[in-house]
């Protein structure tokens, strides 16, 4: 017998778990992140399962074998610096049980039937978000990717080949993939407030960029440096996170400076340099370009008045996504779930602007947290996740 839910759950939980703040850290091609692709093979080859990988560390491990008009489900192994324990890792379980759910009942599919695992989801660690499923769909060309690097300048080639992955080749793991359906945990709190909602259907994503602000100023001395005589590129960046924070609420949009590094990092010292990033989502293409550009002109404004200077660099930007309606439909509608728009990025997301048909279920996340050890789920609303999937799958895979 494999392992059910429960137990799979149970056996992933310590893989990556900081032991003072509870989190993961499951960065991509790392000593966590490799084992749970280990712990995926192993769980898909216990189930007979056959497992189908490229060179760019995705796999999809196919009940029978792959073919045309393929049916896939999954999810993401790989986490944020200090993430929860669902945002991926609950797709991905809850696609083998749902697997096993439809074997024990003796479903057979008429299309090819698989789960998937995409790699560096989260673009924690090369800093463009969906890296694998890009790769893997053509949205993004190796020669783009292959030098992206991480915070110690380790490329994405470098850190493919010390994972033993070969990198590009000339077919692609979705060849024959026709449809893709990505259960997630919900990573807001619209579910909850519909206390009889556990399960949730995308109707699209936000379009949503990361930015890369670089302010430069002039070290000196924190003692001696007259206030009026700095260049302080701190100032600059504290003003713009303060005009990004007071843009995006006048819509409800999106701005957030999650990551920052200062030169030379010294508590004495004015720093000469801070790089910032800006993560912006607004609900339509137009709308986040007019709050980046607003962002971007209120910090070259200030930039002008402390004497620093910017330069701004879009590293990942992703358009708006509307799911395939009539699947959203197909799926929700006969079981009352409501259909809900996201403003987070998802491997989903790319299969579609691929062309594939996609669609996303969310699982109830009680308190709406995400990208946080405290983002949760209950164990009763993940079981029904899987009796959703499991149904969706029969339905598409069945006919
Ligand atoms: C990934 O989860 C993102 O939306 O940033
Ligand atoms: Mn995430
Ligand atoms: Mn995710
Ligand atoms: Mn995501």
């Amino acid at each position: 017998m494999p392992d059910d839910f429960e137990a799979m759950w149970a056996s992933l939980a310590p893989i990556g778990r900081s032991a003072s703040s509870g989190g993961y850290f499951r960065q991509p091609f790392a000593a966590a992140e490799r084992e749970l692709a280990s712990w995926f093979e192993e769980q898909a080859l216990a189930r007979g399962l056959s497992l189908t990988r490229d060179g760019f560390g995705n796999v999809v491990a196919w009940l029978g074998s792959p073919g045309p008009r393929a049916v896939v489900t999954g999810s993401h192994l790989d986490s944020v610096l200090d993430g929860g324990a669902y945002d991926g890792p609950l797709g991905v379980v809850s696609a083998l049980a749902a697997l096993d759910l439809l074997v024990s009942r003796g479903f057979s599919p008429s299309r090819p039937l698989g789960v998937s695992v995409f790699v560096e989801e989260e673009g924690s660690r090369f800093g463009l978000a969906c890296l694998g499923s890009r790769l893997a769909s053509g949205a993004v060309s190796w020669d783009t990717a292959r030098s992206l690097t991480d915070r110690s300048g380790v490329s994405v080639e470098d850190a493919l080949a010390a994972a033993s992955l070969s990198g590009p080749s000339s077919s692609s793991l979705l060849d024959g993939v026709t449809t893709f359906v990505e259960l997630h945990v919900e990573q807001g709190r619209d579910l909850v407030d519909r206390p009889a909602a556990p399960i949730g259907v995308a109707s699209g994503i936000w379009p949503h960029g990361r930015y890369r602000y670089e302010f430069r100023g002039s070290a000196d001395h924190a003692g001696t440096t007259r206030m009026q005589d700095r260049a302080d590129p701190m100032l600059t960046y504290a003003m713009t996170a303060l005009a990004a924070n007071k843009q995006a609420r006048l819509a409800d949009e999106r701005a957030t400076f999650g990551r920052v590094e200062v030169t030379p990092n010294s508590t004495n010292s004015v720093p000469s340099a801070v790089t910032a990033w800006l993560d912006a989502r607004a609900s339509s293409s137009s709308s986040l370009d007019e709050l980046v550009g607003v962002i971007e002109r209120q910090a070259t404004e200030r930039a002008a008045r402390d004497g620093t200077s910017l330069t701004v660099t879009p590293e990942s930007v992703s358009g708006a996504v509307t799911f395939s309606p009539e699947l959203a439909a197909r799926i929700a509608a006969p079981r009352g779930w409501p259909v809900i728009p996201t403003a987070a990025g998802h491997d989903a997301g790319i299969l579609s602007a691929a062309g594939i048909e996609t669609a996303m279920l969310f699982v109830r996340n009680p308190t709406g947290v995400s990208h946080s050890p405290a983002e949760t789920a209950a164990m009763s609303d993940c079981l029904a996740g899987v009796e959703a999937l499991a149904d969706v799958l029969a339905d598409l895979a069945g006919d």
